[in-house]
């Protein structure tokens, strides 16, 4: 019996993980990433659900998600808005490093969302942030509205840059942690 307990959802989520790991769809990023899987991480009740594009080789290290550069900075958007990460949801569209940190192919990313969108239902239908281009041409209609909020079917999903656009360049850090403030603000 898995039900809608936090034990439940665990359980769902592991064995959502476990299919997704033998999905056929997804072999060449899994041979390219040596197998390596990078689970979602946090609460199973969270407030959020961040959604990233994919691992970079330090969070296939530590199979977590967004414990590197990017992951630092998110952590410091999360303080400034006085969220802690353990209140949310992290995952990505691919769940496998692709080799040499290319981007994800349209197909993966179109894999990527049914996964999503399952882990999504899992976690009790938070409202979504959209990290970077990729998930959000994963998860919206018009993934081109960066800061605000659009319903897509009955979820709220907001799209912001993805952290390493403020890592490859410093200045464009005060923009994002002012868009950043709007994931406070998920409509209902
Ligand atoms: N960038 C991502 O998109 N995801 C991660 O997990 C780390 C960096």
């Amino acid at each position: 019996m898995t039900g809608s307990t936090e034990a439940g959802a665990r359980v769902r989520l592991r064995r959502l993980y476990f299919v997704y790991d033998v999905d056929p769809r997804l072999a060449v990023v899994r041979a390219e990433a040596g197998g390596v899987l990078v689970p979602g991480d946090g609460p199973v009740r969270p407030r959020l659900m961040f959604v990233g594009e994919a691992p970079g080789a330090r969070e296939a290290k530590l199979r977590k998600p967004f414990v590197g550069a990017s992951g630092q900075l998110l952590n410091d958007m999360l303080e400034s808005v006085l969220l802690d990460r353990s209140e949310v949801f992290i995952t990505n569209v691919v769940k496998y490093r692709p080799k040499d940190n290319r981007d994800p192919e349209p197909a993966e990313v179109g894999v990527g969302r049914v996964y999503l969108w399952k882990e999504h239902r899992i976690l009790g239908y938070p409202p979504i942030v959209a990290l970077g281009r990729h998930a959000a041409a994963a998860l919206m209609a018009d993934p081109t509205r960066i800061g605000t909020w659009q319903h897509v079917g009955g979820t709220p999903v907001l799209a912001l840059r993805h952290p390493a656009y403020g890592i490859y360049q410093r200045n464009n850090q005060p923009l994002m942690f002012e868009q950043f403030k709007a994931v406070l603000n998920a409509p209902q």
